[in-house]
């Protein structure tokens, strides 16, 4: 975009977005705003993204071999509708909590192939083809910054996918092709709350109490970063890390 307009409210319209993890959450709520904006969604996940131009591919991040089965049938069937992928975003992780003595190869690795590894297959199959003007997201977490006691392997990932994310922008940047990061801080959605349960995070209001703003991020509000860091509306920002989190 050569002027300063901003985009109408369905720039999406025609486009497609390739998401992960688009079954809850923050990736439930980015579906529901693409959409809106006219686009169409492929959702990657274990749970199916609801609503009209939602396309489903069930698969677990964390299995390799059904994750390459699945791109393999994404990238045929974008082939055979002729409307390629113009964004990606890589939403979905794993965040298990592990002090050091349990966390053995086998967490670590199980962390990374989610968090790390699948993003960045999926960044080299289908990120590496978007056309000019596309755009990549990739959600990381405050949790690389703000560092916890059994969170080593969740930070860690986090903190290498941001600084791939940076390098990946360097890289697609002479294509007219985007790359940023969205690190939300506390955000309502099932996976916080499912945390909570499992004593692996303060409560909602613990937490609350912590964010300068005084609550909690709503996933909308997440989703709300993530379509502008795809839209054109930030067609001079790439290569970034963008916290969500409420002053944190
Ligand atoms: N919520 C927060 O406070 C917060 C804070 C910082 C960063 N984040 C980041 O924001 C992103 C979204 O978080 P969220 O809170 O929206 O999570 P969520 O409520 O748990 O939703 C995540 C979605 O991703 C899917 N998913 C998770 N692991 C998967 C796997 N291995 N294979 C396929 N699908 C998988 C989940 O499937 P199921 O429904 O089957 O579980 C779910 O549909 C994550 O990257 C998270 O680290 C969130």
């Amino acid at each position: 975009m050569a002027t300063a307009d901003l985009p109408g409210p369905r720039w999406a319209a025609g486009a497609t977005l390739l998401v992960t993890g688009g079954g809850a959450g923050i990736g439930a709520a980015l579906c529901r705003a693409f959409t809106a904006a006219g686009g169409e969604v492929i959702n990657l996940g274990r749970t199916p993204a609801q609503g009209p131009g939602v396309r489903n591919h069930l698969v677990d991040l964390g299995d390799r071999d059904a994750l390459d089965s699945v791109l393999n049938s994404v990238l045929a069937e974008l082939e055979d509708t002729g409307a390629p992928v113009r964004y990606l975003v890589n939403n979905a992780s794993l965040r298990r909590v592990q002090p050091l003595g349990g966390a053995d190869r086998a967490h670590w690795q199980e962390t990374f192939e989610v968090n790390l590894f699948a993003p960045m297959e999926l960044c080299r199959t289908v990120g590496d083809r978007l056309p000019s003007g596309g755009a990549i997201v990739n959600v990381s977490s405050g949790a690389a910054r703000h560092l916890s006691a059994g969170t080593a392997a969740y930070a860690a990932s986090q903190a290498a996918l941001e600084a791939a994310s940076t390098v990946l922008a360097r890289e697609l940047a002479g294509r007219q092709v985007r790359v940023n990061t969205v690190a939300p801080g506390p955000t309502s959605t099932p996976g916080l709350r499912r945390a909570v349960e499992r004593g692996q995070s303060l409560d909602e209001a613990g937490l609350a109490g912590r964010i300068p703003l005084g609550r909690l991020g709503a996933a909308e509000e997440i989703a709300a970063v993530i379509m502008f860091l795809l839209s054109p509306a930030s067609g001079f920002v790439t290569g970034q890390v963008l916290p969500a989190n409420g002053g944190l």
